[in-house]
Formats: C-alpha cells, sequence, structure tokens
C-alpha cells in the first residue's frame, strides 16, 4: 500500500531487552507492525561509540536479534545495521548538514561521555560518540520513516532528525525527507525499582533493571524488595516507586487489577505487599510465552539468522534506492 505510513526504530545490541525497553518501545513495534510498514533494527554501528569488545559484539547482535523475534518482531521486518553499510554513508552526507553546536547540545552524549569519565577520567571518548545522534537521524531518514517508536529518552535525537531533515529539504528545494515524529507507548519512562527517582537502564547497574529474559523468581525479589517509599512524598499523593508498580501492572495487562489496587490506595488500606505480589504475578505472565518462544529460537539459531540475513539484504534494496536518490540530489556520485 502506498500510502500506508513507515515506521523505523533501533535497539543497541548491548545485553538483554530490561523492562523499560520492552514497554517503552519493542512493544510498540510488535503492535505498530499489524498497522504500519515497518523495519527495525539491531544497531550494531552504534554499539561501537562506547568501548566493547570485538568478539563480544557479534553475539550480543545475535542475542538481541533472537530476544527481539521472541518479543514478536517479525524476521521480514528486521535487520542488523551493518549488514546494510549504506546507513554509514548518509549519516556523513546528513553529517555536512548538521551544525557542530547542536550536536554539541544533545544529552545523550553529554551524559555518556561523563558516564565514562567519572569510571576513569583519561577515558576515550570517541568522534563516533559525538556523531551518534546523526547515524540515528540516517537510520531514520534513510527509510522516509513517519514514525519511530521510542522511549522519552529519545525525543531530542528526534528533534535533531526533524532538524536535519527539514534543512536537506530546504537546502535542496524538495520536500524530499518526510519530518518523523516520534511515537511513544502510554510508558515512555519505566524507573528503576531500586531508585524511582531514576529511569530504569543498565548504565546504573544490575539491580536497577528487570531483565525481560531473566529468572522469573529473580524479577519476583526484585519486585518484592522494589523501593516504594521514598521519604519525601506529601501525605494522599503516590510515590513514584508506588506509581512505577502501577505502571508496570497496567503494562503487563493487569488493567482491571491495576483499578482495584488504585481505589484501595485512594481510600488508604493499600497493602504495597499485595500490589507488589500482583505485580509480579502479571510480570510473570507475561514474561512465560515470551521466554518460550526464545527457548525455541535458540534451539534454531541457524534457521533465524539466515531470516534474518535475507530480510537484511533485501531491506538493503530500499536503502540503496534512497542512497541513490540523494547522490542525484546533492551532486555526488559523478557517473555523468
Ligand atoms: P537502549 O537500551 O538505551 O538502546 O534503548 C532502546 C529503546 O528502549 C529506546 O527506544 C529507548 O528509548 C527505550 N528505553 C530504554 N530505557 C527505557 C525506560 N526506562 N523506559 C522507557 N523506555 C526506555
Ligand atoms: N539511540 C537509540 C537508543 O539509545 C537507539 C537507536 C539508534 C535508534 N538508531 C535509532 C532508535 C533509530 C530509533 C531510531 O535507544
Amino acid at each position: 500500500m502506498a500510502s500506508q505510513k513507515r515506521v523505523l526504530s533501533g535497539i543497541q545490541p548491548t545485553g538483554d531487552i530490561h523492562l523499560g525497553n520492552y514497554f517503552g518501545a519493542v512493544k510498540a513495534w510488535v503492535d505498530m507492525q499489524k498497522e504500519f510498514d515497518c523495519v527495525f533494527g539491531v544497531v550494531d554501528y552504534h554499539a561501537m561509540t562506547m568501548p566493547y569488545k570485538p568478539e563480544r559484539l557479534r553475539e550480543a547482535t545475535w542475542t538481541m536479534t533472537f530476544q527481539l523475534l521472541a518479543c514478536g518482531v517479525e524476521p521480514d521486518f528486521l535487520f542488523i545495521q551493518s549488514l546494510v553499510p549504506e546507513h554509514a554513508e548518509l549519516a556523513w552526507i546528513l553529517g555536512c548538514m548538521t551544525s557542530y553546536g547542536e550536536v554539541t547540545r544533545m544529552t545523550q552524549f553529554k551524559d555518556k561521555s561523563m558516564q565514562v569519565q567519572d569510571k576513569d577520567k583519561d577515558a576515550f571518548i570517541s568522534a563516533g560518540l559525538f556523531f551518534y545522534p546523526i547515524l540515528q537521524a540516517a537510520d531514520i531518514l534513510i527509510y522516509k520513516a513517519d514514525y519511530v517508536p521510542v522511549g522519552k529518552d529519545q525525543e531530542q535525537h528526534l528533534e535533531l532528525t526533524r532538524n536535519i531533515a527539514e534543512r536537506f529539504n530546504r537546502q535542496f528545494g524538495k520536500d524530499y525527507f518526510p519530518l518523523p515524529a516520534p511515537y511513544f507507548t502510554q510508558t515512555p519512562k519505566v524507573l528503576s525499582p531500586a531508585d524511582p527517582t531514576r529511569k530504569m537502564s543498565k548504565s546504573l547497574g544490575e539491580k536497577h533493571v528487570i531483565n525481560l529474559f531473566g529468572e522469573q523468581e529473580k524479577m519476583r525479589k526484585q519486585i518484592r524488595s522494589a523501593v516504594t517509599d521514598t521519604g519525601d512524598t506529601p501525605a494522599g499523593e503516590m510515590s513514584p516507586g508506588v506509581a512505577n508498580l502501577f505502571t508496570l501492572l497496567k503494562a503487563s495487562g493487569g488493567v482491571d487489577a491495576s483499578r482495584l489496587l488504585m481505589d484501595e490506595h485512594v481510600r488508604g488500606t493499600l497493602r504495597y505487599a499485595e500490589l507488589k505480589e500482583v505485580v509480579a504475578d502479571a510480570l510473570g505472565v507475561m514474561m512465560a510465552p515470551i521466554q518460550d518462544r526464545y527457548r525455541d529460537i535458540l534451539a534454531d539459531k541457524r534457521t533465524w539468522k539466515k531470516r534474518v540475513q535475507e530480510a537484511s539484504a533485501h531491506i538493503r534494496d530500499r536503502a540503496r534506492e534512497t542512497l541513490r536518490e540523494v547522490h542525484e540530489i546533492t551532486g555526488l556520485g559523478a557517473l555523468r
């Protein structure tokens, strides 16, 4: 369908999918597949921007791919970024249409470079980390995406992408790139159970993330020990930790249970221990079939790898077509 809106998103292969990734982004990917023309990338070029080991990168790329498949992402819509090297070429071209100043304002760059330097003040900060948001813009624009399902933390990168697309369109006198909009789920920011003043993130450490593919017993322990009282919540209001538990409950399908417990909260009779049991049960029910599918996929890795390699080749054809047009528009590729 020519009028079908296009969707692109990406995730870095830097460990297991956690509940923040799942409820903030990946679940939306799966839901959007029915309605939109979707492509989703495991962005291994992006993963090179932080210190890493080569032998681990390829392994992590496949692990992330298998986990996305287990979550329900269609293999035909999935690609590995480095199997579509046109992304890197478009990033170069877009880099020449991005001002140095606007990249320096990116908070993810500031956060990540501070994070490495906190551990070691002489740590190596690559120019790749600085260029990261431009590569992300290329990921999005190369498929002329209209929507990008991501968590709230990616809002600024999307704004930059729109600015780059607008500048390109203005400079070359064409409405070539659509201006992509972020697409947020009902849960664009899942908080850490151990510190509900911060978002769930791998970079905070183990206890701050609940792994979608981890042991259910471990998940249960993490929910049971989730911080509910941060001490500074005014009487009658809900603390961020409790609100986060309700968020997890609703997102994992416990909408009715959430309503009942919310009534109890209003009446002042809610017992947090009970809330936590209900949340852990709902998460367990949601996780079980995903983990079963993951086990099946791991038992047949070769078949799945081949499917995603083939999908990447098809998706590459689309990327090549965009780049051919971009060469034409920008005066590159002196073939005539
Ligand atoms: P990352 O693991 O940082 O590569 O993130 C992959 C996707 O998950 C991106 O779309 C993020 O915006 C989203 N995401 C990561 N952490 C969270 C969180 N705590 N809450 C909601 N979305 C998140
Ligand atoms: N920067 C994103 C993150 O940290 C990952 C990403 C790379 C991405 N390229 C993308 C997300 C393109 C959406 C679209 O999560």
